[in-house]
């Protein structure tokens, strides 16, 4: 079975990826150590999982399942004051150990809740979207969201253990899976050409959702997230190349209202704007740019934007990027397969360009 270290200074941990171990008993030590644990899901994926994950923990243990509504809204500071309370009510102390069941949404607003219970207490992820398996459940970013902005409240926070079970994605409806195979595409993009041509020879199969399949390409996103997050846990460096795509993925989705987009479509669309971009300044050979253009075509993901999309103000929402140094967009671009960088961005005339040549013609 395929296990990845995420190496850190003082907080290491294992990122433990098999097709059908949702059930089976958990013997290392995070889970050992605890006699208590809570389990935060929602009500979708406790029907389809719940059962199989209570029969993995120890049998001596007490269990308490909280479920929060399934919606981006749960990343809130209600739900976050609601938890607490649950878990101080039912004595929860730093040894006791909260389990996230889902997909990003509950892992952030779990993660949040374990960094700030007690300052910190024991955290295990499962997560059960394609996003969260290859990308939000590794790294330890936790967070919920404030009436301004998305994730502008939290910290980073490392869970004691990863348990990802692919064969969860069988039940992943089709659009979510396509969303998670954005960011899969992203890691073959930024980090390992290898991967990237891996991705291509098998794209049939991944698209099938083949356990063995699924279990080498989310083994192969974790250890490219791992040893970006081992270099830099705290995104004072390098960890931002894991963000291409994203400055124009987040501007798309936050004037479109979240939700319309989801954050993966957004994703292979920022990822195609910073592609052009850098073919049309000589940075990158264009043949990349067809490469990452099949690859989001193959999987269902957009080519374009939306006609009800306005230019001006896709450049106004990326200003507000945490990225920006001073005034000026640091733009993460693609220069060939395996090769990334970060470049400040002063030209608007430039972006409205380019921008308005992802608009359909209506
Ligand atoms: N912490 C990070 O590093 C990081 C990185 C990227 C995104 N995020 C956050 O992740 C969130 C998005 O996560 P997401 O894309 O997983 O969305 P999500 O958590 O909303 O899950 C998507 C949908 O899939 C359902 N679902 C989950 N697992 C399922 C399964 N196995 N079968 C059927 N349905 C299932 C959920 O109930 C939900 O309806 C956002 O809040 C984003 O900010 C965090």
């Amino acid at each position: 079975m395929p296990s990845v270290k995420v190496d850190l200074a003082d907080h290491s941990y294992q990122v433990e990826i098999t097709a059908h171990s949702l059930s089976a008993p958990k013997e290392t030590s995070a889970f050992l150590s605890s006699k208590q644990f809570a389990i935060i899901s929602n009500q979708l994926v406790a029907d389809l999982y719940l059962e199989d994950l209570l029969k993995s923990l120890p049998s001596d243990s007490e269990v308490i399942t909280i479920l929060v509504p399934d919606t981006e809204q749960s990343k809130s500071f209600e739900q976050f004051i609601r938890l607490h309370t649950k878990l101080l009510e039912a004595r929860f102390s730093r040894s006791s150990s909260i389990i996230a069941l889902g997909g990003g949404v509950v892992g952030d607003l779990a993660g949040f809740v374990a960094a700030t219970l007690h300052r910190g207490c024991n955290f295990i992820q499962v997560p059960t979207t394609l996003l969260a398996q290859v990308d939000s459940s590794v790294g330890g970013k936790t967070a919920i969201n404030h009436a301004t902005g998305k994730n502008l409240i939290g910290s980073f926070y490392q869970p004691n253990i990863v348990i990802i079970d692919p064969s969860t994605l069988s039940t992943l409806d089709d659009r979510q899976y396509a969303a998670g195979m954005a960011e899969v595409i992203k890691y073959g993009f930024i980090e390992d050409e290898h991967f990237l041509a891996w991705l291509d020879k098998n794209k049939e199969h991944i698209r099938n959702k083949d356990d063995r399949t699924l279990e080498l390409m989310i083994a192969r996103c974790c250890s490219i997230k791992a040893a970006v997050v081992s270099a830099d846990e705290k995104e004072k460096g390098i960890r931002v190349l894991l963000n291409l795509g994203h400055t124009f993925a987040h501007a798309i989705e936050n004037i479109s209202g979240y939700g319309i987009w989801l954050h993966g479509e957004a994703v292979a669309v920022g990822m195609l704007l910073a592609a052009k971009l850098s073919v049309e300044h000589q940075w990158m050979k264009a043949e990349h740019y067809f490469k990452l253009e099949q690859l989001i075509k193959y999987f269902n993901l957009p080519l374009k934007l939306t006609a009800k999309i306005n230019v001006d103000e896709v450049i106004d929402a990326m200003y507000l990027d945490k990225k920006n140094l001073n005034k000026d967009l640091q733009l993460v671009l693609p220069i060939k397969p395996g090769l990334s960088e970060v470049k400040s961005w002063t030209d608007e005339n430039y972006l409205h360009k380019l921008i308005t040549g992802f608009i359909p013609e209506k």
